[in-house]
């Protein structure tokens, strides 16, 4: 019925439905300490260890249309501009002036020719070459060509731009394992920009984000929406290194499509398992995408604060799909499901915090949650986490290298 890695989804689908246990072997999970929700120390590590060093997406290319193009992107807390060159190729640089720190741009998007700081004169081309430098005499012996813009990784799915501080993390593709095989036939480089929204949620980062990493929830709160089209108990996880993991649940009925999208274009060499079932990955750390054929939507998690996060959803389409009319009420039948997702968020934010409770207990469904975790210690480095908040790491037996 279906072909590669569809196969293995579907047959794992069938596989889950069937079963009364969890599988032989599979371990009891150990709690996952609450402290590693709340706790000021924790949430610093995080914050140096995952948020400055992992790949992260930053956005798509239309979103710098010109040469010149620029956005400011704050997300992991350091000022961050990203902007297209000359030679239209994108990049990242800390928006910091090599003179002592003061800001290249000022607005959160525009265009501009260059750099131009507007503390002392010193100017920067689009490529972050330092230019020029005011009363230069007084500078003795200084080098333009070792004062260019400090530049971040910044590399590219398709039309995704993704960017790094890591300046020795692996290269994006090789670091997304098998997920950029599996959407080899998605256009990428073809699939445009619609349009993104953000919303902000009184809760830690990753209380709203576990919420994505399972079904288990949709009987309980997605009755009238989503658990009506997906059986959960056909959902198949599989767990890739680099804490990357996607969920494959089965449709209730295999002819069933998504009303807000019938008539949409569809990317017409799209993986049959993703026109007719639900595939969800988890980009790792903080990226949740269900893959369909007629648009996907990015469901990004960033942190604001230990107790403030935002969630952002932004959608993509297939070429010249950009102004069908159903966008607006696919898109509002989202932020429907959405609300049903974060309704909780800020009463478990005050449980987490209230020394009531202890810690998550998590099922073999829930696995990808437990699955995330280990994978942040193991980027924290497992000595540096205090040991009443680590994570045992006993996953790596359920780890696929496929
Ligand atoms: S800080 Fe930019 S020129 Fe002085
Ligand atoms: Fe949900």
């Amino acid at each position: 019925m279906y072909d590669g890695f569809g196969a293995e989804l579907w047959s794992g689908m069938q596989h889950e439905k069937a079963r009364d246990t969890a599988p032989d072997g599979f371990p009891r999970l150990p709690k996952v300490p609450v402290g590693r929700y709340t706790d000021p120390a924790f949430l610093a590590l995080e914050q140096q260890h995952l948020w400055r060093k992992s790949w992260l997406y930053a956005l798509h290319v239309d979103e710098l249309p010109e040469v010149g193009s620029y956005r400011l992107w704050r997300k992991t807390g350091s000022p961050i501009v990203i902007a297209r060159g000359k030679d239209r190729k994108i990049r990242a640089f800390y928006n910091a002036c090599r003179h002592r720190g003061a800001p290249l741009v000022e607005n959160e998007r525009g265009r501009t020719q260059g750099f131009f700081c507007r503390y002392h004169g010193w100017s920067y081309d689009l490529s972050g070459r330092l230019l020029a430098v005011r009363e230069k005499r007084d500078f003795p012996e200084l080098d333009l060509a070792c004062h260019g813009l400090n530049e971040i990784r910044c590399e590219q799915l398709g039309n995704w731009v993704f960017i790094n501080e890591d300046p020795s993390a692996a290269p994006l593709l090789e670091s997304l394992g098998p997920i950029p095989g599996h959407l080899r036939n998605m256009q990428l480089d073809r699939i445009r920009f619609v349009a993104s929204k953000s919303f902000d949620i009184a809760c830690n980062v990753k209380v709203l984000l576990d919420a994505f990493l399972e079904t288990y929830h949709l009987k309980s709160i997605h009755p009238q929406t989503v658990d009506r089209f997906l059986d959960s108990r056909g959902t198949y996880n599989i767990l890739w290194r680099n804490g990357h993991s996607v969920m494959a649940t089965p449709h209730r009925r295999p002819e069933w499509k998504d009303p807000g999208a019938i008539g949409m274009p569809e990317i017409d060499t799209a993986d049959e398992i993703y026109v007719e079932q639900n595939v969800s990955y988890n980009v790792y750390p903080n990226l949740v995408t269900p893959i369909a054929s007629t648009g996907i939507p990015f469901c990004l998690f960033w942190p604001k604060g230990p107790r403030e996060m935002t969630v952002e959803v932004h959608w993509f389409g297939p070429e010249g799909s950009q102004d069908h009319e159903l966008w607006p009420t696919r898109m509002a039948n989202f932020e429907r499901i959405l609300e049903e997702d974060t309704q909780f968020a800020p009463r478990i934010q005050e449980s987490v915090e209230c020394g009531g409770f202890d810690g998550l207990v998590l099922s073999y469904q829930e696995r990808r949650i437990y699955h995330w975790h280990e994978e942040l210690d193991r980027r924290i480095g497992i000595e540096t986490v205090p040991e009443h908040l680590r994570v045992p790491q006993i996953l790596s037996p359920w780890i696929s290298e496929q």
